[in-house]
């Protein structure tokens, strides 16, 4: 059964339909602000309202926590441009617009001007405007507003994967629904290999329920698009996994590759839409070189068991070993590496684009099958 959302109280601050048409400012909001007004007001980000404030951005940035101590490890703010902070001052109202379209409120109750080095240092742990999550936060606007926001209008999703919407309130009941005692959540930003199959059905062995929750948010250009990913996600549930103990269904939230502290974050979430456990792997969230394998787990001992009140799975890195026939990790497996397929996530996307099928031991063959006829290339069978 799911626990108490964090912080206590789901937060809900959808307000569908309501009249806006009398609120006079108009303020224009990016794809990620969008994604977070949504997440914020379905209460994915319980406990919080609305973009957080100058005292709460400088200790959540600081110290991994909101200003009355509930932990909390990325800063969700909503960065606008000099001209558009200049439009608004503290006690507007304002209608937020994505593209022309306005889906939501916010009453400003502050704006600030972020030291965004300072935040890249401690979030990302780097300034390097290689790094994918560093490059969008000194993209976006330089200055910062704060306040309750209300959602007024979800966004469009395509017919296909309309029922993979689900806000934390319909994830807890259908988890109810199901009947499960403990539900173990799974983020990916990627299509689910083999390695990742491995570490939910381990989980799973002793857990009721998997809730397999893919991150469908921006991504960096170069990971596998989310729709193509949506139909991998499904012919694999459909070919191998029980339907009893699994269930589905999208975070819509921009992935920002803070490697440790997205981990944190990812738990929070997950524990939001009913989660008890959480699995971590190897190098969560992570990206390029920039966090140790398993940062994203040692993170975790920064926070006590009882204020996270989500339980952590933690998984080494996972292969197949062709001599043990199944997959393994270096605590199940005695042989020496030669005998490992070792792939990474940019090996594959690289083999997939141009048309190189993964071996069945990294992916499946229904999965590979997807992903290339969405992407659209030519196949060519490698060694299995
Ligand atoms: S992430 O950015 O969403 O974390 P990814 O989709 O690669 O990336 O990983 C999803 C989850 O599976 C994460 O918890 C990650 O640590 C874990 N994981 C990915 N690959 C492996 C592997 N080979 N062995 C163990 N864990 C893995």
């Amino acid at each position: 059964m799911a626990g108490l959302p964090h912080g206590g109280t789901l937060i809900n601050r959808q307000a569908f339909g309501e009249d806006v048409s009398n609120i006079q400012k108009t303020i224009p909001i990016d794809r990620v602000s969008l994604s977070d007004l949504e997440l914020i007001a379905n209460g994915t980000y319980s406990p919080l309202t609305g973009f957080i404030d100058e005292e709460n951005y400088h200790s959540v940035v600081e110290k991994m926590r909101l200003k009355n101590g509930l932990a909390w490890t990325l800063p969700i703010t909503l960065p606008v441009s000099e001209s558009v902070a200049g439009s608004v001052a503290a006690g507007d109202l304002v209608k937020l617009d994505y593209q022309g379209t306005v889906y939501g409120t916010l009453e400003v109750t502050g704006k600030f001007r972020p030291d965004k080095a300072w935040e890249a240092k401690h979030v990302y742990l780097t300034t390097d405007r290689e790094h994918p999550g560093v490059r969008r936060l000194f993209d976006r606007g330089d200055v910062y507003l704060s306040g309750p926001v209300k959602l007024i209008r979800r966004s469009e999703h395509p017919a296909e994967f309309a029922a993979d919407f689900l806000d934390p309130a319909e994830t807890r009941a259908l988890f109810d629904r199901k009947g499960w005692k403990t539900i173990v959540g799974f983020q990916t930003r990627n299509p689910i290999h083999r390695a990742h199959e491995y570490i939910q059905k381990t989980a799973l062995e002793t857990i009721d329920g998997l809730f397999i929750n893919p991150l469908v948010g921006e991504t960096k250009k170069d990971d596998i698009p989310a729709d193509i990913r949506m139909r991998s996600y499904h012919v694999l549930i459909d070919n191998y996994y029980v339907k009893a103990r699994t269930a589905f269904a999208v975070f819509p939230a921009a992935m920002r590759y803070a490697g440790p502290r997205e981990a944190v974050f990812h738990a929070i979430c997950r524990k939001n839409f009913g989660c008890t456990h959480f699995i971590v792997g190897r190098d969560h969230a992570g990206v390029k070189n920039y966090y140790g394998t398993y940062d994203a787990q040692k993170i975790f001992s920064n926070f006590t068991r009882d204020e996270l009140d989500i339980r952590t799975l933690f998984f080494e890195n996972s292969f197949y070993c062709k001599k043990c026939g199944g997959m393994a990790s270096n605590k199940t497996c005695p042989h020496p590496e030669s005998f490992h397929v070792a792939l990474s996530g940019t090996k594959v996307r690289e083999m997939l684009r141009s048309g190189i099928r993964p071996p069945e031991t990294f992916s499946r063959p229904e999965v590979v099958d997807t992903l290339i006829q969405g992407l659209h290339v030519k196949t060519e069978t490698i060694g299995h």
